[in-house]
């Protein structure tokens, strides 16, 4: 039932279709005779539209767009689909009578009698009896199944409503959390909660459902052992035995189960959080619904973009029914109650949701009052008029990613490995996870830091160059990743003595795509260089300043002061991480003024012995060089100074201050394109008189 179908038909043959069909009892219609007369009287058949099922048309104008598909030249299986649609569109609203009307007026007539169309298309009779019997045994199940109570999903919706209706719920807090669990999920379990206790500090409470006879003392003994005791256990025996690993159809018991739970939950006025036991939720997330952003909204998921694909071709994001968070009232009670057809149609929690939502014609649409992505869903018919809003979280509130990584733990980060527990492999990380979620909002121990994000570890014997590192870690300054300067071949040589000491660099402009190239500064992201000065340098302090903010990026040897190198008090503000440095490297916005304001600033923080190097000095931005104070050129400036001892006039940077740069300054040098591409020098390195700190340290 794809979306992206491309089906056309002809609105003229459609409406002689409907003309014929209005008012009248579908039985009483020959639909071979009819066809046979509107392709006869309809010679005018040129303008074709994109046909689409839409459940709130008239039954009669429905059977009109489909016919008139069936009389144009179409493939099977597209007019299939279309069928399909109908079909099942009917279905999830439990409407047997259309769903009867359908198939015995027109699927099966035209199975029993298709008519004789030869100048409609060559094999127009084969096709229309293939079509229209496939159609007919699908309405026909569709029929049954609905009326055949005592089949087996309905027997098991029915043991879940008993269930229900013993469940001693009074007790429970507003906003609950819930989660269930079988046997093969218990190793997931153990982890889950232990992350769950950390990140919630234990006050938010827990609703378990366990399903099978032995899983009841694993949970206990669980929670036992790590004194959670803010929870309510349900146990749920069922008379089938259900798999969480299993075929499409034991899950689906599972997530049949899940909705209507949390909807029996919402009836209930509960908030429901649901997670998914291999959703991580490492930091806490109970207070989602204070968050002004979503005041209006009903149900807020995380987006993915895995299943079902079509949807995510059509939106570019589809929501994720492994963590979500209801908030009760009788419009969601109803909205989860339509859900729960579609998944005993669509055998799926996910697609079915999202089926649901195409039929209803969602489109997201991002906010101009929140990066979130919010939808009304305004199908009356299916809803009652209700307008249910739905919102996708932006990553700021809750993300969803595939490693346990610090640098992507902000905002609340639900790690959805989609892996199991027990498996070897994966027991690495689920320390990583427990290490993360015990530091709660504190920090996770130090020996943990590099692993968490990511880095090589620095002090290993087969450590590897920094040009190997800034391409392992994507810093335009070595050899694979954009421009690639390879500056860290001359940093390789210039820093190896370093390598090992404990000597401070400074790094003005952390991650390519900030202001520089005309975006925003309020990004996230993360910067490729620290990693590698991180996996480079063992004992070396890392500070970090940039306009954008990388405070997410923690790590015991990393600081970070956010500011604008255009700003004296914030460059000054660098100071108050450390008063000295043996590196400063200005990699920032590249324009003259910046450059020279921070060399202003900082040049006097730089350790006898240190290096400071600009680097880019080919490019200046267009978006600053222009907007900012008139300054010459940072590489004409240095150069007519220090080589041809020329002083170019200069508002920022007097005569008399570089005088003292240069009484202090022991070797200036600059390096053309390393890789020959522009004839233009790029990067100067200016050596402070004086001994080296790591020189004296060895
Ligand atoms: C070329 S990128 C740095 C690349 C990074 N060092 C690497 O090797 O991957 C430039 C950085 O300068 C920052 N930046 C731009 N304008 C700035 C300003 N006025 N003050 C401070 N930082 C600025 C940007 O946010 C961006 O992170």
């Amino acid at each position: 039932m794809s979306s992206e179908m491309k089906l056309y038909f002809s609105p003229s043959l459609a409406s002689s279709v409907a003309e014929r069909c209005v008012d009248r009892p579908l039985w009483q219609i020959n639909f071979g005779e009819l066809l046979k007369e509107v392709i006869e009287i309809d010679t005018n058949r040129d303008g074709l539209a994109l046909a689409d099922f839409r459940p709130t048309n008239h039954l009669s104008q429905n059977i009109a767009v489909y016919l008139s598909a069936l009389l144009t030249p179409n493939a099977s299986e597209d007019l299939i689909n279309l069928g399909q649609k109908i079909v099942w569109g009917y279905a999830v609203i439990l409407d047997t009578h259309s769903l009867v009307q359908l198939t015995n007026s027109v699927f099966k007539s035209l199975t029993l009698s298709p008519p004789l169309l030869k100048d409609v298309k060559d094999n127009f009779g084969y096709q229309c009896v293939e079509i229209n019997f496939h159609l007919h045994v699908l309405a026909n199940i569709a029929i049954h199944s609905i009326r055949r109570c005592d089949a087996d999903y309905y027997e098991f919706s029915r043991q879940i409503d008993q269930f229900s209706a013993q469940l001693h719920i009074d007790g429970l807090p507003k906003c609950i959390c819930f989660v269930f669990l079988t046997e093969n999920y218990l190793e997931n379990f153990e982890l889950w909660i232990d992350v769950f206790n950390a990140s919630t500090g234990g006050q938010q409470h827990l609703v378990i459902v366990g399903i099978g006879q032995r899983v009841h003392d694993r949970i206990i003994a669980k929670l036992n052992a790590i004194e959670f005791a803010n929870v309510t256990i349900f146990d749920f025996t069922p008379r089938q035995k259900l798999t969480a690993s299993g075929n499409g159809e034991d899950l689906y018991y599972l997530w049949y189960l899940k909705i209507k739970l949390i909807r029996y939950f919402v009836s209930r006025e509960h908030d429901v959080i649901y997670s998914d036991l291999d959703s991580f939720w490492v930091k806490n997330f109970i207070h989602i619904w204070e968050q002004a952003s979503l005041s209006d909204v009903d149900i807020a998921f995380m987006p993915s973009s895995d299943m079902p694909l079509y949807a995510v071709q059509k939106w570019g994001v589809i929501p994720c029914c492994g963590f979500f968070a209801c908030r009760a009232s009788g419009r969601l009670e109803r909205f989860l109650g339509r859900w729960e057809r579609w998944v005993e149609v669509m055998f799926d929690d996910q697609i079915g949701l999202a089926e649901m939502l195409l039929d209803a014609g969602v489109e997201w649409e991002q906010r101009n009052d929140s990066p979130d992505w919010r939808s009304v869903v305004w199908n009356s018919r299916a809803f009652h008029g209700d307008n249910i809003r739905l919102s996708l979280l932006n990553p700021s509130i809750a993300k969803r990613v595939g490693e346990p990584n610090l640098l992507t733990a902000e905002g609340v980060t639900i790690w959805h490995p989609r892996w199991n527990t027990f498996q070897q492999e994966h027991r690495n990380v689920a320390a990583t996870l427990r290490a993360v979620a015990a530091g709660g909002s504190a920090d996770p121990p130090s020996h943990q830091y590099g692993a968490l994000m990511g880095l090589a570890d620095p002090s290993s014997q087969e450590r590897e160059t920094l040009t190997a590192l800034a391409d392992r870690y994507r810093s335009d300054k070595g050899t694979a990743v954009g421009p690639a300067h390879h500056y860290t071949f001359l940093y390789d040589l210039l820093f190896a003595d370093a390598r090992d000491q404990s000597i401070n660099l400074l790094e003005i402009g952390l991650a390519v795509g900030g202001p520089e190239l005309g975006h925003s500064a309020d990004r996230f992201a993360i910067s490729p260089s620290v990693l590698m000065w991180l996996s480079y340098f063992s004992r070396a302090n890392i500070f970090g300043f940039d306009i954008t903010d990388f405070s997410h990026m923690k790590h015991p040897r990393f600081e970070f002061t956010r500011g604008d190198c255009g700003s004296t008090e914030d460059l000054q503000a660098i100071l108050r991480m450390s008063s000295h440095f043996d590196i400063i490297i200005d990699d920032a916005s590249h324009a003259s003024y910046h450059q020279q304001n921070t060399f202003k600033e900082l040049f006097k923080s730089l350790h006898p012995g240190g290096f400071y190097i600009i680097e880019d000095l080919h490019w200046q931005s267009p978006f600053f060089e222009d907007s900012l104070p008139v300054v010459p050129k940072t590489w004409e400036f240095f150069y007519d100074f220090f080589v041809d001892d020329k002083y170019l006039d200069n508002q920022l940077i007097s005569k008399k201050f570089m005088d003292a740069v240069k009484l202090d300054t022991y070797s200036f040098n600059y390096f053309y394109d390393f890789t020959g591409q522009t004839t233009l020098p790029k990067i100067i390195v200016i050596k402070k008189e004086g001994t080296p700190a790591w020189v004296k340290s060895c």
